[in-house]
């Protein structure tokens, strides 16, 4: 019998081993190895102040622990360091060398309500040469660098190179409490202009956080997690939201998007804040926190030491929709060990709740469960995938999620220790939950009509120290 804290350790989603984790930050690749920073509270479950803990991997499946890379250091960001994104600039070294720029927001609470007053959002810099040992702090714009008619909440830079000039958008809440994302021109990514805002047609939430910009396909994306949506059956379903806005015109002639086309970018609980970057390889590369800010179900059950993880990384590619599709990236196939073979009207048993289940071809409804405890479910008459939980103690407050789908072809579901990630129809849509199994074994039911259904078991380790 394994202790609960080794049965809920994943061992290919990033996890801190003790303190808390949210958003992922400064995803880059940088001289071949691939950063993930994230927000990191080490001190939790006691009161503590946010900064960037560092994950560095060659091949996106074995990864080290790096501990603290950039805390709370100066007046700038005496309360938190806040997210951020990185920007690799080649040549930009005093060597010579390619630099790796990390940008974050710098927070600074006084008394106030920290939304109209007693807050400083500061858009700060380091760099770094060999992705490892960081620069002095620089500060690149203060308050009184925003346009005037917002708030104090005003954060998380994502910096990107277009056409030899580079873009900064930060999210934004309006001081008439409407989300919106403020846009920033620079010659050397150093310097910056404000240039103008991108505005939903009508509000569209109070806050937009975490904004990221994708370009694929020949077009541009606007992502964003709007808060202050009114949750309804099929959407909005959880506090906030993480997802897209699919523009018409390239991100830098947009000042206005239609909020209707606004598509979410996962429909489990458990996500929220995604970043993107481009790898070495070309590929656009999305990875999110699995977690939701001020959600009421807990992360950390039975006092567990840790609290959140990340989702595996994300191949994004666009869909003949013009939608975006993810896919868990190629490495992560590389850790199916033995595989089995799981019978569509019954099911199987797997030896530990680290697998890789896919099933191909299906036709109609279908139903799987997972130890009775967690349930996905495709009504083909209703047009609806649902995925609830039957178990109290393994859902720690989290009910059911509903999803309109016209059909269900394929699906695939990583479960690792207390993470659970449902792709559907090849990345069409996606839903990621934590769970916390109370059995050593993993117990899949199916009733299912489909052409093949497998199951493999997965390696991976948490990440080394
Ligand atoms: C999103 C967020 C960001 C902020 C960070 C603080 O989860 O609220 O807007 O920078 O978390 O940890």
């Amino acid at each position: 019998m394994s202790t609960t804290h080794e049965r809920w350790t994943p061992h290919f989603h990033l996890a801190p081993r003790k303190g808390w984790l949210n958003d992922p930050n400064g995803l880059c690749q940088f001289h071949g190895t691939y950063h993930v920073f994230y927000q990191a509270d080490p001190a939790w479950p006691a009161p503590g102040k946010k900064g960037w803990g560092h994950f560095a991997s060659r091949d996106l499946v074995r990864w080290e622990d790096l501990g603290e890379a950039l805390m709370p250091s100066i007046p700038e960001d005496a309360d938190g360091v806040y997210s951020g994104s990185a920007l690799v600039v080649a040549g930009s070294a005093p060597n010579g060398g390619d630099l790796l720029r990390l940008y974050y927001t710098g927070n600074v609470k006084y008394e106030g309500d920290h939304v109209h007053t007693g807050r400083d959002a500061n858009e700060i810099m380091v760099t770094s040469e060999d992705g490892i040992s960081l620069s002095d702090k620089e500060v690149l714009l203060r308050p009184e660098d925003y346009p005037s008619d917002l708030t104090r909440h005003v954060r998380d830079p994502k910096v990107w190179e277009q056409d030899g000039r580079y873009y900064m958008v930060l999210g934004a809440r309006r001081s008439d409490d409407v989300g919106d994302v403020i846009l920033y021109e620079s010659a050397d990514a150093v310097a910056w202009t404000y240039r103008g805002r991108i505005e939903s047609a009508h509000p569209f939430g109070y806050m937009w956080e975490c904004p990221n910009v994708i370009q694929l396909g020949g077009r541009d994306y606007l992502v964003v997690c709007p808060q202050g949506l009114p949750s309804e059956p099929t959407r909005w379903q959880n506090l906030y939201q993480a997802g897209y806005f699919p523009l018409s015109q390239g991100i830098l002639e947009t000042t206005q998007v239609d909020e209707t086309s606004f598509v979410e970018l996962d429909w489990g609980f458990d996500f929220y804040a995604p970043q993107v970057f481009e790898d070495e390889k070309g590929r656009c590369i999305l990875i999110g926190w699995m977690g939701m800010p001020d959600a009421e179900y807990t992360s950390a059950p039975d006092d567990l030491a840790w609290c959140h993880c990340l989702t595996v990384p994300r191949e994004v590619t666009v869909g003949a929709d013009g939608l975006l599709r993810q896919w868990p990236v190629a490495e992560i196939d590389g850790l199916r060990g033995f595989a089995q073979p799981v019978n569509p009207a019954v099911g199987a048993i797997l030896p530990h709740h680290h697998a890789d289940i896919e099933l191909l071809g299906i036709e109609g409804d279908l139903e799987m469960g997972l130890d009775g405890q967690l349930e996905l479910s495709f009504s083909a008459s209703e047009g609806l995938l649902r995925m609830a939980f039957a178990d109290e103690k393994a859902a720690s407050g989290r009910t059911e999620r509903v999803l309109p789908l016209s059909a269900v072809r394929e699906l695939r579901v990583l479960v690792d220790g207390s993470a659970v990630e449902v792709y559907v129809n090849h990345g069409e849509a996606v839903l990621s939950t934590r769970w916390f199994p109370t059995a050593d074994t993993l117990l899949v039911t199916l009733h299912a009509s489909c052409e093949s259904a497998h199951s493999w078991e997965m390696g991976g380790e948490p990440p080394r120290a």
